[in-house]
């Protein structure tokens, strides 16, 4: 029902839907272990990136409950260079975003700029009141983006991720801030 709402073009990139076609990019750069230190996902076989993928291609936008994967790919040849994953919670108040770059596309701004379409997308086509951002504190360039975004640290907690002792920020972003 949402689909006219993709792709979304900005300075610099695409937000689109993911597809099966991504499958090679998207393997190479959710094998980088730096970009996944931070992230509640790990690198996936080829069968899983495959059925993940494809599910992804058409998974709803968006259901209570659960995350949709959206691409970032570049303007011109469309190949994908990060990826970034929106969740609405249960009862549909809040959202949480959460967001992977390839190095090479990094520190450009195009991160902040796809994350920012996500927002906008998601507050247009859900009712949440606010969007968490949830992130270790040592991972400053994730920190920043969310600052740029207007995102402002909420709470600070600690928590075992991967076996070991961690601080978790957690960021929000009314709507009325988007
Ligand atoms: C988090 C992540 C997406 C940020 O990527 P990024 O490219 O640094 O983010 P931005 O799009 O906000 O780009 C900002 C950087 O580009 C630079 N830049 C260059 N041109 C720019 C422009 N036109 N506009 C804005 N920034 C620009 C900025 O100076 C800034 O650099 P700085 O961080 O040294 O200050 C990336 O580091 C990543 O994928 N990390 C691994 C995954 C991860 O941990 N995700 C978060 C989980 S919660």
């Amino acid at each position: 029902m949402h689909e006219t709402l993709l792709p979304r073009e900005f300075h610099g990139g695409r937000l689109r839907r993911l597809q099966l076609r991504d499958h090679r990019a998207f393997q190479i750069y959710r094998a980088i272990p730096e970009l996944g230190r931070y992230q509640g996902w790990s690198p996936m076989s080829e069968a899983e990136a495959l059925e993940f993928l494809d599910e992804m291609s058409r998974a709803p936008l968006f259901a209570v409950g659960q995350w949709v994967q959206l691409g970032i790919a570049e303007p011109d040849s469309d190949v994908l260079v990060g990826d970034i994953g929106l969740y609405l919670s249960d009862d549909g108040t809040t959202g949480e975003v959460g967001f992977t770059l390839q190095p090479s596309a990094q520190r450009r701004g195009i991160a902040a700029l796809a994350v920012r379409e996500a927002l906008q997308l998601l507050f247009a086509a859900t009712g949440v009141t606010r969007v968490l951002g949830i992130t270790d504190a040592r991972n400053l360039p994730s920190i920043r983006l969310l600052e740029r975004l207007g995102f402002a640290c909420v709470e600070s907690r600690e928590v075992v991720f991967r076996g070991e002792a961690c601080t978790e920020r957690v960021y929000a972003l009314p709507r009325d801030d988007a």
